[in-house]
This record gives structure tokens, C-alpha cells and sequence, in this order.
């Protein structure tokens, strides 16, 4: 069994194995061949624990759907609701679902809970988000890139506004895909330097620069997502709005990228906030095959996790 608890820790073979796997289950509705049995499929028998301590739309619909198209059963649990809200420690939650469940998939606030929570339980844990990474989304935007524009190795992906969990995860997957990224926002909400460095250790051209015009030209792919994050306090909404407002990402952004530019958005977006509706519904938008994708990728790597 493995956890898959985020893109840089993942070998890049075991990655694409699950990006070409999403692909292919993504023609066949559950996950198995035309007129194969129910027997047959990967997660028969198989209980899963979805854990959300934060609010979700994608995430807890594509997770209970896929594990059902894989004859799997679901658990949906919220933080608040269990002990683990009230005092009981995470290595005893986890030692305890252990003895009910196939799998944990868990949203939360601090990566210590996911790290401890994998560090205890006997089965696989997959990150669904914490305030530091999403590595479930950016394998789902692997996939919808590659669906568009052939393989992602070498292209050149725009980040433009937060630097945030989303944003760490596609700096992580440049690094373990081989693509080239282009951060753009202002330095207070930079990405971690430590996620650059490692990124760009492993030969990626990780750049920073704070003009979005100038950073958007010759992109493959230009990506944003909102400016306030779950975890991020209310109180800073003006502060961020103001720091923000040049790296909307809006027709004339794009219009500085290459004319086949895909845009991504991990939704649930603010429009016409850090994206115009012009570019959220125009052509090179991608943001509902984004969101289809959760439910192909996260099936391929609950399977990958048990190895089924
Ligand atoms: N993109 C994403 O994770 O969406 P939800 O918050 O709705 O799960
Ligand atoms: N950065 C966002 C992503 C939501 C899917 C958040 O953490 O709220």
C-alpha cells in the first residue's frame, strides 16, 4: 500500500502511470473493460473514508462517485462531527479507522494532521487539500492539459496571483513532470522558496517575475486560482484584493500567451475577481474538464494507492 500525500513525493514513473491509467478508465465508464463482472472491479469490497474538515464541492462528489465506479463503498465523514474535532489525537483516529477502512482520503487545515494521520494508519491516506498543497487537483490538470495539448514536458505553465497550496502542487508536478513555470504575484505571497528550489533541482526552469504581461508571454498554459484562500483570514480580503488586482488573469493577459494557451482554474472561483467570465467561459478555458478530470485522476490513484 502507499499514501499518496503529495506530487513531489511520488516517483515521476508511479505519476504518469496514474495520468495514462486516469486516461484510459476515462473511456470506460467504471473503470474495466466493456462486459467485465462487477467481481472485477479494483475496489469491490472496499471501504472508503472521505474525512473533510474543510468545505468541498469537487473533491467530495469526484471521490464518492469514482470509488462507487469502482464498486467500492464511501464514509463521508466531517471533521466536526468526530472525536478528532473534540480532543481525540490524530494517531489514535487513525489507528481506529484503520480497523474499519480500505482508505482515508482527507481535506484539513495544518499538514501535520495528513502527515500524522498517514504516520499511524495502516491503510493508504490521499491528501484531498491542505493549506500547503493540492496534489489531487494538479494531477487532474496533468491530465486535461495533456487531453488538449499532447504531453505537458517541457511546456511553459503561468501562475499568476496566489502563491498558494494549489500553486505549490503545480510547482512540485513541474519538477516531477519536467515542464518549465512562471510564477507572477506580488512578493508577499510568493511560493515557498523551498518548493522553487526543489523543483528547479531537478533541471525545471522555475522563474519569478513580477510583471504578469511580461510573464505570461509564450505560456502554454496560464493558471490562477482565488485570491482568498480557505485558510486564509477574512480580515485580509481588502489587503489581498489590492495586491492582486494586477494579475487578474483576463483577455489581455491571455492575449500575451501563445494563441493555443490553455487558462485553468481550480474552482470554486470568485468571477471576475482573479479571472474575467470572459476568459472563465471564452475558448481556452478548461475549468469544467478540470473538474471532470478529479473524478478519472482520483480514481487512478485510489487504485495506485491499493494497488489495484
Ligand atoms: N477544486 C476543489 O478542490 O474544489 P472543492 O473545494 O469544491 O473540492
Ligand atoms: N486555494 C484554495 C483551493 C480550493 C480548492 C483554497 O485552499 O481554499
Amino acid at each position: 500500500m502507499s499514501h499518496f500525500l503529495d506530487i513531489h513525493k511520488t516517483d515521476p514513473a508511479d505519476l504518469r502511470g496514474m495520468i495514462d491509467n486516469a486516461a484510459t478508465m476515462k473511456k470506460s465508464r467504471n473503470g474495466r473493460p466493456k462486459g467485465a463482472l462487477d467481481d472485477e472491479l479494483p475496489l469491490k469490497d472496499h471501504m472508503v473514508a472521505l474525512i473533510f474538515e474543510k468545505p468541498s464541492t469537487r473533491t467530495r462528489v469526484s471521490f464518492d462517485v469514482g470509488v462507487r465506479q469502482m464498486g467500492g463503498q464511501t464514509m463521508l465523514l466531517s471533521g466536526v462531527d468526530m472525536q478528532l474535532g473534540h480532543g481525540e489525537t490524530i494517531a489514535d483516529t487513525a489507528r481506529v479507522l484503520s480497523r474499519y477502512v480500505d482508505l482515508i482520503m482527507i481535506r484539513t487545515f495544518e499538514e501535520q494532521t495528513l502527515l500524522e494521520l498517514a504516520e499511524y494508519a495502516t491503510v493508504p491516506v490521499i491528501n484531498g487539500l491542505t493549506d500547503r498543497t493540492h496534489p489531487c487537483q494538479i494531477m487532474a490538470d496533468i491530465l486535461t492539459f495533456e487531453e488538449h495539448n499532447g504531453p505537458i514536458k517541457g511546456k511553459k505553465v503561468v501562475w499568476s496571483g496566489d502563491g498558494n497550496n494549489v500553486c505549490a502542487s503545480f510547482i512540485h508536478a513541474a519538477g516531477q513532470f519536467g515542464f518549465d513555470l512562471t510564477f507572477t504575484g506580488p512578493e508577499t505571497l510568493d511560493p515557498e522558496q523551498g518548493f522553487i528550489d526543489l523543483a528547479r533541482s531537478k533541471g525545471v526552469n522555475i522563474e519569478i517575475e513580477r510583471n504578469a504581461q511580461k510573464a505570461a508571454e509564450g505560456a502554454d498554459l496560464i493558471v490562477t486560482d482565488t485570491w482568498v484562500s480557505m485558510h486564509d483570514p477574512q480580515s485580509a480580503r481588502e489587503r489581498r484584493h489590492n495586491q492582486l488586482r494586477g494579475y487578474q488573469v483576463n483577455e489581455e493577459l491571455m492575449s500575451h500567451a501563445k494563441p493555443d494557451a490553455l487558462f485553468m482554474h481550480c474552482l470554486p472561483a470568485h468571477r471576475d475577481e482573479e479571472a474575467t467570465s470572459v476568459v472563465m467561459d471564452g475558448p481556452q478555458s478548461v475549468i469544467f474538464d478540470e473538474a471532470e478530470n478529479r473524478l478519472h485522476a482520483q480514481k487512478a490513484i485510489m487504485r495506485w494507492c491499493l494497488g489495484r
